[in-house]
């Protein structure tokens, strides 16, 4: 099956997270029935310093005429505000990106690692956020005077009816028994939209049940009950936010992925760490986040679930035996980002001979 896979690797780590990806879709290229063609599409802040536009036209044209993109991280210490970062924003409204999926799921062997008491992290953590991602107040509508800002929040039918379609049907794809919706209902009007639209298709699937939450109390029970957390859905801003709540609870940003989603469509994946410009260079960047990312390439975009599973477990089979420096334990090998890679990739290969 002959897939196109666009690849940028931005800036700082993101040039050395990214060969770990396409190590990981070498060893898939070999096993299986796959025939990745992988087409550079640069991006970023070094590219801004180079012709004034941090997502050239003809980068766009590649990405757009792939089967998939496979992301690094972009943003330069030092360039204007956010000049480089707006290339995501930009791909993201370009292909029209609405749904952001970022797992949170707490490894085994990282349990020591997650900042909770035991007690807090019960039966373990794995929660799917599922963030919309083309409306709300980062829709790039807003202007910037001396004296006085803006951004608006809006939010449409379309926009919410599609996102929380797309979360119930992931969370039946998943076997998640229970859905939760955070909003903003009991102060802001686009939140009192979508939670009219969320009980709408709540009241479609009587086989998930479906709660409703706002934000600030979401924030809470988060670090008190992650364990009870399947599915969750939520608005842009929030789902910003709140998912990098949860990327804290599973030992390390490296270790968080994600996927921007149009179902059926070209779609974006990318550890959802940044440039990481403090240890840019060091070769001590964790990769995980990045392969993680491919795993679900595998699952959204090429629809092979197996395949993701095995990435996953191959992971868990490294943690083991080594590891990168931001989840060290004094007891396994600490690993360079290249190592590291290595490592997944073999026990990958050992999974997919059998
Ligand atoms: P960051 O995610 O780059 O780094 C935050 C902290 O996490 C740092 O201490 C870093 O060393 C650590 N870290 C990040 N990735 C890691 C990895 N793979 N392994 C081990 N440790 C890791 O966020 P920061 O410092 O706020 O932003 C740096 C630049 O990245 C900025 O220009 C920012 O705008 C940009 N950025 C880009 C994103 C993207 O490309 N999607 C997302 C977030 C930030
Ligand atoms: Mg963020």
């Amino acid at each position: 099956m002959k897939k196109i896979i666009a690849v940028t690797e931005g800036d700082g780590v993101g040039k050395e997270v990214i060969p770990e990806g396409i190590k990981v879709l070498n060893l898939i290229n070999d096993y299986m029935e796959f025939d990745f063609e992988f087409k550079e599409a640069p991006a970023g802040g070094a590219v801004w310093k180079q012709c004034g536009e941090s997502l050239p036209e003809k980068s766009f044209e590649t990405i757009k005429t792939s089967d998939a993109l496979l992301f690094g991280a972009i943003g330069i210490p030092g360039l204007p505000q956010g000049v480089a970062e707006i290339a995501i924003l930009n791909i993201r409204q370009g292909l029209d990106l609405y749904v952001n999926l970022r797992p949170i799921k707490l490894y085994g062997a990282l349990r020591d690692r997650c900042p909770l008491k035991e007690e807090f992290i019960g039966d373990g953590i794995d929660i799917y956020f599922v963030r919309e991602n083309t409306e709300g107040l980062y829709k790039n509508i807003g202007y910037l005077k001396d004296d006085e800002a803006e951004n608006i929040m809006r939010y449409t039918r379309k926009g919410c009816e599609r996102i929380i379609k797309y979360a119930f049907e992931f969370a039946k794809r998943k076997g998640h028994t229970k859905i939760t919706s955070v909003d903003k209902a009991n102060i802001l009007k686009p939140s009192q939209l979508w939670r009219k639209i969320f009980h709408e298709i709540s009241s479609e699937h009587s086989d998930i049940q479906a709660e409703d939450i706002y934000v600030d109390a979401f924030c809470q029970w988060l670090i008190r009950t992650p364990y009870s957390y399947q599915t969750v859905v939520t608005g842009n801003m929030f789902g910003d936010i709140i998912s990098d709540e949860g990327a804290f609870l599973i030992g390390s940003l490296g270790m968080a992925s994600s996927g921007n989603i149009h179902p059926g469509k070209v779609s974006m994946y990318e550890p959802i760490h940044g440039s990481a410009p403090d240890i840019a260079g060091k070769g001590i960047a964790n990769p995980i986040g990045t392969i993680l990312s491919v795993k679900l390439m595998m699952q959204e975009s090429f629809n092979n679930q197996d395949l993701g599973n095995e990435i996953e477990n191959a992971i868990e089979d490294a943690l083991n035996e080594g590891r990168t420096i931001d989840i060290q334990n004094p007891s396994i090998k600490t690993l360079s980002t290249n190592e590291m890679g290595d490592l997944i990739t073999e026990k990958l290969k050992i999974r997919l001979k059998k």
